[in-house]
């Protein structure tokens, strides 16, 4: 029992003070030496050595616990807010530390060895049948056609009867079609359906491209395939000729296959346009200028004009629809159509 100050003999309210005093004073040191040591552990490994020490089921902030049951219960409150300052500034310290130390260690020097060679990332390119289709809708904008779309799922009144196509025409034969299980409607076998749809909603004059996919229940081989894509040309204005035609065709052919190319049109027949030619455009390929087959134009058919409710006796029209694969494939020395929709990136990197 210590030895009272005042009185000179053991006296027991110093017991309970000094019991008191001697807890904070350890607990003080356990925040200091704990602190210390916290600065010093400088690795994962020490960090989780010092947590164990001191935070852990067996470490000193445990320990220290039991001092509890021997303080008096005046002085409980004291002890048992230091022992929470401690146990919580250790904890706290001990966090802070452990985020330093591993943001630290992603500063600490390159992990990635930065003068290995990459790796290469393949450059993507559009699609050479894409980059036709926008070269060709620039050229007839300057001439002056805007570009008009249509669905490729169509009825049978714009893909046939407003075209001038009757019912009993073999060009509607299921085998030659891709009709669809809902009644009357089929995958457009041809962008003149945009014709149809365009002048339906538009007042005369007017002038327009429409390009897209056209599909066909071919057989698939070098030259043919189930799906392509079309160009399709429509000039309706007063006193149009077969001299707009042919001309607009020529200014085509120069823009896009370069002085030297010409335009031939060649007596033929379809029911939409009266008269009716085929258009051969010479072109180089291979380095040597030829006759290459593109499609068919003509003057509107007057039977056109009445299915969409313009005047046949004041309007006149000229139209025209070309195979775009058949353009790209010639201009580019492209040998089969097939290669064109197998998106082999060797084949399609080359263009
Ligand atoms: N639609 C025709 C086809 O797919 C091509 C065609 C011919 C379009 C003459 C026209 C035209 O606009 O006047 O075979």
């Amino acid at each position: 029992m210590p030895t009272c100050s005042l009185s000179g003999r053991p006296c027991y309210p110093c017991t309970i003070r000094s019991t008191l005093s001697l807890m904070l004073e350890h607990l003080d040191q356990l925040e200091t030496t704990g602190l210390a040591e916290l600065e010093a552990a400088n690795d994962a490994d020490a960090l989780e050595q010092w947590r164990i020490a001191y935070l852990g089921s067996k470490g000193l902030l445990k320990a220290a616990m039991p001092m509890m049951k021997e303080v008096s219960k005046e002085d409980k409150p004291a002890v048992g807010k230091r022992l929470n300052e401690v146990k919580k500034t250790l904890e706290e310290t001990f966090k802070t530390r452990k985020e330093t130390l591993s943001a630290g260690k992603a500063d600490s020097g390159p992990t990635i060895d930065v003068t290995e060679p990459g790796i290469a990332c393949g450059e993507g390119r559009r699609h050479i049948i894409s980059r036709t289709i926008d070269e060709i809708i620039e050229i007839f904008a300057r001439m002056g056609f805007s570009v008009a779309y249509g669905p490729e799922v169509e009825d049978e009144w714009h893909n046939f009867n407003a075209l001038n196509i009757p019912a009993d025409h073999p060009a509607r034969d299921p085998i030659d079609n891709f009709y669809m299980n809902h009644e009357h409607l089929l995958l457009r076998t041809q962008t003149s359906t945009v014709q149809i749809r365009t002048m339906e909603k538009t007042k005369p004059p007017l002038k327009i491209i429409a390009i897209g996919r056209v599909y066909r229940p071919d057989t698939h081989d070098a030259t043919h395939f189930s799906m392509f894509h079309q160009v399709e040309g429509l000039y309706v204005d007063r006193n149009v000729t077969m001299v707009d035609l042919k001309t607009s065709l020529f200014q085509f052919a120069q823009a896009y296959f370069g002085e030297g190319a010409e335009v031939r049109i060649r007596p033929s027949f379809f029911p939409f346009t009266e008269p009716s030619a085929e258009v051969d455009m010479k072109m180089k390929v291979k380095g040597k200028w030829q006759w290459v087959e593109l499609g068919g134009c003509g003057m509107v058919d007057p039977n056109v004009f009445e299915a969409v409710g313009y005047d046949p006796e004041e309007w006149t029209g000229y139209a025209f629809g070309l195979g775009i694969e058949r353009i790209a494939m010639r201009k580019y020395g492209i040998a089969d159509i097939r290669w064109l929709f197998e998106n082999d990136a060797r084949f399609l990197r080359q263009f």
